[in-house]
């Protein structure tokens, strides 16, 4: 099996930043020197041997990469069918895999010569990596994040205030992700001088979608290298990932995409049930629309407004979708399925018990899909999965709310 993957990555997006008919720059003319600046210095640097080191450097010893590859055995032989393998970014410095591309736009606010960063958070885990990142790397930093949030994660607004950073809180509409990015991208726009924004996932104009995904695909490189060094060159048959945005999925996929072979799924939230405003599930129950400065896919109302949208897990909370994501669904590369916050919280009690692993809730809709793909296949085939980030976040919230899960 050959170990390269580069064809799909090389080729998409287009020089417009479009990923088939979605992506694209669809901002405020205002920020568009920004963003072509910020375009300008990405393809400039990304390959000199300057910021690779620098950002090898960061990854290996701020970070703790390469993060392990680990078979799921006590879930597997409970479940008695496929072997569930997961790829363990919950180990990553701040706890998910968000610090991946945190890191990289430090180095490119860096080469910019911006002094801050800024940028919004839904669970908390993107704000508390770049509040890290920015203190590793000695630059202000500045997190939006909606009121709702600040409440259930107060203990990562706590630590992002520890490594220095502003906690600016969004109030408006549901107080949640979408507000939050609502108004970084407002204070990015006043601030673009001196600032760089460091978005939270693979959403928004071009060229975001392609850089978040380019610093992702460390995790699908990794992925892949340790799966065929493990499995004598042969690869997963499925892999799995969660997806809000899309950018711990996009950076799994990313070793993969290019073998037809393998079976690529994502995961959405069902909330509490399918009916509108109680789900966040873009992908099954969304429209094309604009989000965010690009075009995808949108949970929205006949004049163009965004629905309410909910989930147990707060970094899942957003009425769009990268426009990768939409486009690999456009194009029938992709499996769309959804979980229902009831076997979300079921699978973060059962992973706790059975593999001494807490997942972020996040995690756990990815967990709970594989789970049941588990059982409906073989003892043959392999199920690899991106376990994007750590439940330590999530422990009050559960409890509060679901009791400690053992009868
Ligand atoms: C642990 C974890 N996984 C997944 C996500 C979803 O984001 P994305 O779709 O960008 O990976 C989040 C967002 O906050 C998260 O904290």
């Amino acid at each position: 099996m050959q170990d390269n993957n580069r064809d799909y990555l090389s080729n998409f997006p287009d020089a417009n930043g479009y990923f088939g008919q979605f992506g694209g720059n669809h901002y405020p003319q205002a920020a568009w020197p920004a963003l072509k600046e910020l375009e300008a210095t990405y393809r400039a640097v990304r390959e000199t041997p300057e910021f690779l080191h620098d950002l090898e450097e960061a990854r290996i010893g701020f970070q703790g990469r390469p993060t392990p590859l680990h078979f799921l055995r006590n879930t597997t032989s409970e479940i008695g069918g496929a072997q569930i393998y997961v790829k363990r970014e919950d180990l990553n410095h701040t706890g998910a895999h968000k610090i991946n591309h945190c890191v990289g736009f430090a180095l490119l606010a860096r080469k910019m010569g911006k002094r801050k960063l800024i940028a919004e958070t839904g669970a908390g885990q993107h704000g508390v990596a770049l509040a890290a990142a920015s203190a590793y790397f000695g630059l202000e930093c500045e997190i939006h994040m909606g009121k709702i949030d600040t409440e259930k994660q107060s203990v990562n607004v706590e630590r992002m205030r520890l490594h220095g950073a502003k906690v600016v809180v969004a109030t408006t509409g549901q107080s949640a992700l979408k507000e939050a990015s609502d108004s970084a991208f407002t204070a990015y726009v006043e601030q673009r001088e001196h600032a760089l924004y460091a978005i939270g996932s693979a959403i928004g104009p071009h060229p975001f979608p392609m850089i978040v995904r380019d610093f992702q695909a460390v995790v699908g490189r990794e992925a892949r290298h340790q799966f065929l060094a493990l499995h004598d060159g042969t690869l997963p048959d499925h892999v799995v990932a969660c997806v809000a945005g899309g950018s711990n999925a996009m950076g799994i996929y990313s070793g993969f995409i290019d073998d037809p072979e393998v079976n690529l799924h994502a995961v959405e939230p069902l909330g509490d049930s399918d009916r509108a405003g109680r789900h966040a599930a873009t992908l099954s129950f969304g429209t094309p629309g604009t989000l965010h400065g690009a075009r995808s896919v949108v949970l929205q109302q006949d004049d163009g407004a965004t629905m309410q949208v909910r989930s147990v897990a707060s970094g899942l909370v957003y009425p769009g979708v990268g426009p990768e994501i939409a486009a690999l669904q456009d194009s029938g590369r992709l499996n769309v399925a959804v979980v229902s916050d009831d076997e979300v919280v079921r699978t973060f009690f059962r992973m706790s018990r059975s593999e001494g692993i807490i997942p972020a809730l996040e995690s756990c809709h990815a967990l709970a899909f594989a789970l049941k793909l588990a059982a409906r296949l073989p003892t043959s085939r392999k199920i690899l999965l991106n376990l994007s980030g750590r439940g330590d976040k999530d422990i009050d919230y559960v409890i509060n709310n679901f009791g400690t899960g053992f009868e």
